[in-house]
């Protein structure tokens, strides 16, 4: 099997939950403590071995792209002032991934953004990662996308992170139905895209992570428009599983969904409280928040 080398991270979504902040600012922009959620994701990536990045980006998603591009004036002018630290920090942002943009003219779901990296990937399998939520797992060093490749790396086909939800939650998610093979990893038999308690093949939800074979490509282009009239990459995979093994693994860890208020407050926190410099003060506060 071919190593899993590159990454798409979707990014042009508008953030209708996030409104009035995500009109002219990404939600992929917002901060957590210091750096924009996206440059979570983008360290995430490249901890899991990635080394070439397409973000899908669309309309006032521009602050992206600058966040990624080299900035020469602000290093000669931190260089000039010796402040080390920050310019080291910049040189890193730069130098992590080759990071690439394409633009998603016209919103039109998941599926349809991921259609757009279709030129760029080629004929190999690729992660996605939500660019608007972050994932912790206990072990930095595996992350959950490099626990996908490797799945994918041993068995061919594709998987995605799946975390359990309760039924009431379930028509908020794709949900995987299929046999327990190993301990946590599932061969999916069903996967529906925010299906309705009665219906729903499970409550295994799909977590903003995948590793899909390059079939995809060719299942998303005559994929029709699904659930809220956008076209789903859940339903793509559903008509791909008929053709390719599709596998599902239960991961330990958090999910940081940014385009939520509460969880976007909470990540602050979570980010915050592990900082060495604010995170002994900020307990301190949280302790005595009434
Ligand atoms: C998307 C996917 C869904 C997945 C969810 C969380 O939905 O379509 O299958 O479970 O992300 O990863 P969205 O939250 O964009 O509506």
């Amino acid at each position: 099997m071919l190593p899993v080398r590159k990454a798409v991270i979707p990014a042009a979504g508008y953030g209708t939950r996030f409104l009035p902040i995500s009109k002219a600012i990404p939600k992929e922009m917002l901060p957590l403590v210091d750096k924009p959620v996206i440059q979570y994701v983008v360290e995430e990536a490249v901890a899991a071995g990635i080394t070439d990045i397409l973000m899908v980006i669309s309309r006032s998603k521009r602050a992206i792209e600058e966040h990624f591009h080299p900035a020469f004036d602000l290093e000669a002018e931190l260089e000039g002032k010796g402040r080390t630290e920050e310019l080291e920090g910049l040189r890193k942002l730069q130098s992590m991934a080759r990071i690439h943009f394409v633009w998603q003219p016209k919103m039109g779901g998941l599926g349809d953004a991921i259609l757009y990296a279709r030129e760029h990937v080629g004929n190999e399998p690729f992660a996605v990662l939500l660019g608007d939520t972050v994932v912790t797992t206990d072990d930095e060093t595996r992350p959950v996308t490099r626990l996908l490749a490797d799945v994918v790396e041993r068995h061919g086909g594709s998987a995605v992170a799946l975390q359990e939800v309760p039924l009431e939650k379930v028509s908020r998610y794709g949900i995987l139905g299929g046999e327990e093979i190993s301990p946590g990893l599932i061969r999916a038999t069903q996967f529906v895209e925010k299906p309705k308690p009665e219906e729903s093949p499970g409550r295994l939800a799909v977590s903003a992570r995948y590793v899909l074979s390059p079939s995809i490509f060719a299942h998303l282009e005559k994929t029709p428009k699904g659930k809220g009239g956008e076209v789903q990459l859940t339903d793509a995979m559903a008509s791909l599983m008929k053709e390719e093994a599709l596998y599902g693994l239960r991961y330990e860890g958090q999910r940081h969904d940014i385009g939520n208020k509460l969880d976007f407050i909470k990540a602050n926190l979570h980010f915050g409280l592990q900082r060495a410099d604010i995170g002994p003060a900020l307990r301190e506060y949280v302790m005595g928040v009434r």
